[in-house]
């Protein structure tokens, strides 16, 4: 495991758009492995500018999201496609046909998870997976549990993680109950993970992650069973180390 202090959420967003982009400069048909949520947005940024100023070709990139919300349809605000279509995918040439989320309208779990499933398996690997860290110690929607699931499976959400999510909806009622997520097992088989903390709020969790016991209870410990994972956190999620 590698670990990269940031000085703050900027300089962590930088040096994480650096990774990304020395990947799919190097191979130019690398498949992404994505997350939502407020971590990576600067990293998107960053990757947006990286194009725009012709040093970033993602005309060949696949990429593969964690995780979606069940029951919301792309064109909700809320939902991971449509964060990641605003955020990322219509400010670069990737082709849509290659960019991969769960689809939350099917309302067959079981059917949607083995899709999901076989989908992240067709690639023949992840490159590089991004991670953004719940406060729980969540991964994608992988929830503190008994055992760690293995592969893309539908959740009942926790009411620490509809607690902190209920920001980004009118009513908490709102905030949809269940999500299709990847794995454990679907997370760990990328080649490379990058996973990205900032903020206080988060110190003590990482550190719990990076140096506590491997439990389900805290599912990212998990990573350090992972030959390739790059840690870049900043200052503040720091803290406790
Ligand atoms: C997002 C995801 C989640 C987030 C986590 C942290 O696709 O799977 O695990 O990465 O909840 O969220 P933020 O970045 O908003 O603190």
């Amino acid at each position: 495991m590698k670990l990269y202090k940031a000085k703050d959420y900027e300089d962590m967003s930088r040096k994480a758009a650096n990774i990304i982009s020395a990947q799919v400069t190097l191979k130019p048909d690398s498949v992404l492995g994505l997350a939502t949520g407020s971590t990576p947005i600067g990293t998107y940024k960053r990757l947006i500018e990286g194009y725009r100023n012709g040093d970033l070709d993602f005309s060949q990139v696949k990429s593969v999201n964690l995780d979606e919300y069940r029951g919301l349809t792309r064109d909700n605000d809320q939902s991971y496609y449509y964060f990641m279509y605003n955020n990322l995918f219509k400010d670069i040439n990737i082709d849509l046909n290659n960019t991969n989320i769960p689809d939350g309208t099917e309302p067959d779990s079981e059917k949607e998870c083995a899709r999901y499933e076989a989908v992240v398996e067709s690639m023949g690997g992840v490159d590089i997976q991004v991670l953004g860290l719940g406060h729980n110690g969540h991964i994608g929607f992988n929830e503190p549990a008994d055992e760690f699931p293995k592969t893309t499976h539908c959740v009942d959400l926790t009411e620490s993680t509809i607690e902190a999510n209920k920001r980004f909806f009118a009513d908490v009622n709102d905030v949809p109950r269940q999500a299709y997520t990847m794995g454990i097992k679907t997370i760990m088989s990328a080649k490379t993970i990058l996973l990205l903390v900032s903020g206080a709020d988060k110190a003590q969790i990482l550190h719990d992650c990076l140096c506590g016991p491997i439990v389900p209870q805290v599912p990212a410990s998990i990573l350090q069973l992972h030959g390739d994972v790059i840690v870049i956190a900043d200052e503040a999620a720091m803290s406790k180390f």
